[in-house]
């Protein structure tokens, strides 16, 4: 009764050893033939580096020297994890004199949808810094990963301290320009940077701050303007940027207006009208320079102990 089934059963065992050999075996045929193509650079590089050699007028072995090139660690890239596989590109079938693309070219030139330039990055760079990426304004931007970044060099601009800024400016032309202002943080010299306020890869801040307010971005330096105060004046607890312009501006303190004008944006020329007889609003403005700051020295916040209306007004 079993003897016609075993046929069959010995074909399928054929088959199936076959099949085994040839998942076996043909990537074994595989590696060999690429292994004729010694890597230069990555893992597996040569696929491509056999043509794109230290020879290349743009320098593309370098990235060797980078977080990129650690070959040691199994986690990095090869060539073709960005560029991805680009069989036409390495084959050129056709026998084209111009060979067809790669699959993903990044860059300024480059045809290749922003969106699949930067999922080649994200397949390995998801969440930890980049958690806020999707949907960020960069993102829905169609801002490129590679717009920012430079990854054949170990001098990849934006994450010098130096540097940093000229990429952003590349596109930010307004703070290119309030940083030059009579006040400013340190920004041109390397001291404060973007990135100390801003994650560029997005955040849960508004304005792709590093923390989730103004305030709260500032106090990461400005720790003394938390307070705690007695006395709290609502628009510094608010947002420090009712008042202060942080990347720059032309009147000193990086204030957006001059005082009196300033105080006069929320409170009424008026203010004193019936509390001080003798204060005249425009003798101050012309005559003392520091103006309303003469009497409302500590505009951040009071901590008089007293009761009284000149410390709820921010007395010394
Ligand atoms: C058989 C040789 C050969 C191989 C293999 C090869 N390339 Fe190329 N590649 C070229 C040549 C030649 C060019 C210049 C364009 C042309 O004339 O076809 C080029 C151009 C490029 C460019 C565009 C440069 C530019 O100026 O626009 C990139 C990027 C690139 N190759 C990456 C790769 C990657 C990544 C691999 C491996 C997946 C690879 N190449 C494999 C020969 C090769
Ligand atoms: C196959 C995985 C992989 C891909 C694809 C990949 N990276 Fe990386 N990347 C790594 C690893 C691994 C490191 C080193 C360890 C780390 O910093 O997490 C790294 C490090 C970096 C660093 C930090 C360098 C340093 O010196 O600390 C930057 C910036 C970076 N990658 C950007 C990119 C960008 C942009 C792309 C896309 C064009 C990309 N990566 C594609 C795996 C990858
Ligand atoms: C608008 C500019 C900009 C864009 C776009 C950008 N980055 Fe960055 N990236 C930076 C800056 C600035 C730093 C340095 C941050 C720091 O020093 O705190 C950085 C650091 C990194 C690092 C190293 C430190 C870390 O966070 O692990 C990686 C990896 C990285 N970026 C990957 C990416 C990937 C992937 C993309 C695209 C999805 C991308 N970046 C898009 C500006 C950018
Ligand atoms: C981590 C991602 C990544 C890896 C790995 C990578 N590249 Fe690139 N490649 C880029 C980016 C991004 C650019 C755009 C210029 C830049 O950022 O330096 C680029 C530019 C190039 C260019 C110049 C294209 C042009 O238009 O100017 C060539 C050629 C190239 N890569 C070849 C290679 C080869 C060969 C390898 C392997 C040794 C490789 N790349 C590995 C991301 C990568
Ligand atoms: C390739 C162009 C480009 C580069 C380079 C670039 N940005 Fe942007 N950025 C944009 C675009 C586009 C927007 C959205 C439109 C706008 O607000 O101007 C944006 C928006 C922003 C915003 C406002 C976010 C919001 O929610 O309104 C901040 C902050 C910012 N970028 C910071 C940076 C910093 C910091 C760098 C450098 C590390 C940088 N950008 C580099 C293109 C760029
Ligand atoms: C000291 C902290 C700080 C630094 C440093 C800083 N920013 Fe900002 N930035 C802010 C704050 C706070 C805001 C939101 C309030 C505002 O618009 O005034 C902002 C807003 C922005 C905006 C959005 C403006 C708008 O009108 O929507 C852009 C773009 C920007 N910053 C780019 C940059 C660039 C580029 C650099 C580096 C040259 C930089 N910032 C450095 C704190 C900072
Ligand atoms: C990474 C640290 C850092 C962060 C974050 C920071 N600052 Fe500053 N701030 C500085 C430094 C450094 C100076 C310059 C001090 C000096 O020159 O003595 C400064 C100076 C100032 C000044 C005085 C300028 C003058 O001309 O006297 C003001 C106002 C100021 N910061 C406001 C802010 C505001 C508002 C924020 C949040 C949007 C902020 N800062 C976030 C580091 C920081
Ligand atoms: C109501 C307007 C206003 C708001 C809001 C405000 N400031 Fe100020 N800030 C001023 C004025 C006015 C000066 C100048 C004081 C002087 O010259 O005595 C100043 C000066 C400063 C200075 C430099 C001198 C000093 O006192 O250290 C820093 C730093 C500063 N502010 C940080 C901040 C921070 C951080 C916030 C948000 C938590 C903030 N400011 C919110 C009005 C404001
Ligand atoms: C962005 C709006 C805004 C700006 C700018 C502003 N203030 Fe105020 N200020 C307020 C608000 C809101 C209150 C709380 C209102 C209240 O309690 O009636 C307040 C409260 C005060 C008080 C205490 C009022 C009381 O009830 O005793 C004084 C004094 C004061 N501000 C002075 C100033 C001076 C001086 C300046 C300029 C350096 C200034 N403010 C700038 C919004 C502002
Ligand atoms: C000569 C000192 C002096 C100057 C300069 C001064 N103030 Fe006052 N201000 C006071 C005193 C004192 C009080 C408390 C008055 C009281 O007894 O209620 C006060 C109170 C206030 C109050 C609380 C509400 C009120 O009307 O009592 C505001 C708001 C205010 N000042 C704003 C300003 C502004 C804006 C300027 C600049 C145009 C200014 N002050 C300049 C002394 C001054």
């Amino acid at each position: 009764m079993t003897k016609p089934h075993r046929l069959p059963l010995l074909l399928g065992q054929a088959l199936l050893a076959s099949l085994l050999l040839m998942f076996f075996l043909a990537p074994a045929a595989l590696a060999q033939q690429e292994r004729e193509y010694e890597d230069l650079a990555l893992t597996g590089d040569g696929a491509c580096t056999r043509c794109h050699d230290e020879l290349e007028y743009v320098p593309v072995l370098s990235i060797a020297k980078t977080a990129h090139g650690t070959v040691a660690d199994g986690r990095t890239p090869t060539c073709t994890s960005c560029h991805g596989a680009s069989t036409a590109h390495i084959d050129n079938p056709e026998g084209t004199s111009v060979r067809p693309p790669v699959d993903r070219l990044f860059g300024l030139a480059s045809d290749t949808p922003v969106h699949e330039q930067n999922s080649a990055c994200l397949d390995c760079h998801q969440g930890g810094e980049r958690i806020h990426w999707q949907g960020s304004a960069h993102d829905s931007n169609e801002v490129a990963c590679a717009s920012c970044h430079e990854l054949h060099t170990q001098d990849d601009k934006v994450r010098d301290r130096q540097e940093q800024a000229e990429v952003c400016f590349a596109c930010h032309q307004e703070q290119r320009m309030e940083v030059t202002r009579f006040s400013r943080h340190p920004i041109p010299e390397g001291k404060v940077i973007c990135s100390d306020c801003h994650n560029a890869h997005g955040t849960a801040g508004p304005k792709l701050l590093t923390r989730d307010s103004v305030t709260d971005t500032c106090y990461q330096c400005h720790a003394e303007k938390r307070g705690p105060f007695i006395w709290n004046h609502q628009p510094v607890n608010e947002d420090c940027s009712n008042c202060h312009n942080p990347h720059g501006t032309n009147v000193a303190g990086m204030l957006k207006w001059r005082t009196p004008f300033l105080c006069q944006q929320c409170h009424e020329p008026s203010t004193h009208q019936t509390n001080i007889p003798d204060l005249d609003d425009t003798r101050f403005a012309a005559a003392r320079a520091r103006s309303c700051l003469n009497c409302h020295t500590n505009i951040h916040g009071g901590n008089s102990p007293t009761e009284s209306s000149r410390a709820r007004a921010f007395f010394r």
